[in-house]
């Protein structure tokens, strides 16, 4: 079985019209929860890498969807980042998750079932799943398959009682979750919690996140919570370093797109004829990920010769920068609300806690069918 896929990308233009709440409406179907699933590959028709990075030739402004950074070396150097002096966002969610898991723990309630989106090596996911009362679930989503199951392998053992079901998938593609359909029907389970951290959010830009962000609502349902991390800062002299470290692990990150597209794609890219380069887009509150070419050349992929001109670049990924105000309208615009919001001391980064936007007339109809 695979998940419904929608055709939208995610660097494209923000889809219009979510199709029918998949989750609640749908009848429970036994189909049994699997273990890494659906694929993120061409063979489940999921637009491929190959006509993400053709087209992305293409543009005026070269440019290749974030998400395929996140292959298994890619997300092993992403980890690295992670422990990284410069890359400060990994700790301070890390210490705001340390604090305030148990207060976050308290409004998810008993036997949760948590669903997180991009979960890497699913080291935060500890703190959570340390502080929830019984959880009953996590699904992991990862678009690198192999790195989610070598992540996952060291989770259940730690946990008992814990069911664990990784998807291996592009969450920004998926639509529905069958695998909660699965766990509905078992019974007892708590409240649906969406953990969406690392300030992944930021690597969409506005109208793609609020398109994200009601996407999954409507995939979880009315009951869910929304836990996001997102990065606050805005001073270029913390911003740069951190996407652009001494050691040279971010460049190496970034380029290592060129190595997979010549892996995957048999292109001729030499990985040293571009320079990993971070810049701020004041404007737009943004950091933004480029390759930029050393020098005049021509580059092969699938047969195709693309042209670089000194000091054109391929734009790799953007790292938005939303201010709290900023991200409440648009968690608003998406359909959420704040239940919690927690910041570190130095204010550089921002977990909301969030919960549908339900109209209170609604949320009691809803409450008096259930238990009638
Ligand atoms: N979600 C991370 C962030 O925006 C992703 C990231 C960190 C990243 N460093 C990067 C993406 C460098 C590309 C290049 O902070």
């Amino acid at each position: 079985m695979s998940h419904a896929i929608i055709a939208a990308r995610a660097h494209a233009a923000p889809r219009e019209g979510l199709r029918a709440p998949p989750s609640r409406a749908r009848p429970t179907s036994s189909a049994p929860a699997r273990r890494i699933a659906a694929r993120a590959t061409p063979a489940h028709g999921l637009p491929s890498f190959e006509r993400d990075v053709m087209l992305g030739l293409t543009l005026r402004q070269k440019a290749i969807p974030s998400t395929w950074l996140y292959d298994h070396r890619g997300s092993e150097l992403f980890e690295r980042i992670t422990q990284l002096a410069e890359y400060y966002p990994s700790r301070s969610e890390t210490r705001i998750l340390e604090r305030c898991a148990v207060e976050i723990a308290a409004a998810a309630g008993p036997r949760a079932v948590v669903i997180e989106l991009g979960s890497g090596a699913s080291r935060k996911t500890r703190l959570l799943l340390d502080a929830l009362d019984a959880p009953r679930a996590y699904l992991p989503i990862d678009i690198s398959e192999q790195f989610l199951a070598e992540s996952v392998a060291g989770l259940p053992a730690s946990y008992a009682g814990l069911r664990v079901l990784p998807i291996a998938a592009d969450f920004t593609r998926i639509e529905s979750l069958p695998e909660l359909a699965g766990l509905d029907a078992e019974g007892g389970r708590g409240r649906r919690i969406v953990f969406f951290p690392g300030s992944t959010i930021g690597n969409f830009t506005p109208d793609e996140a609020v398109n994200l962000l009601a996407r999954i609502g409507q995939a979880v349902g009315p009951e869910a919570l929304l836990i996001v991390g997102a990065d606050t800062t805005h001073d270029p002299a913390v911003l740069i370093p951190a996407y652009d470290d001494r050691e040279g692990v971010t460049a190496a990150f970034n380029k290592n797109l060129l190595v997979r597209i010549n892996r995957e794609l048999g292109a001729d890219f030499s990985p040293t004829a571009f320079r990993h380069e971070a810049r701020f887009n004041a404007e737009l509150q943004r950091v933004e990920m480029h390759l930029v070419s050393e020098y005049t050349q021509r580059v092969t992929v699938c047969g195709h010769p693309f042209q670089f001109a000194m000091g054109e670049s391929i734009h790799t990924e953007n790292a938005y920068k939303h201010s709290l105000l900023k991200f409440q309208h648009l968690a608003a615009r998406a359909g959420w609300t704040h239940r919690q919001l927690w910041m570190d001391g130095q204010s550089q980064f921002a977990v909301h806690v969030l919960e549908p936007a339900m109209p209170a007339v609604a949320r009691e109809r809803e409450q008096n069918v259930r238990f009638r």
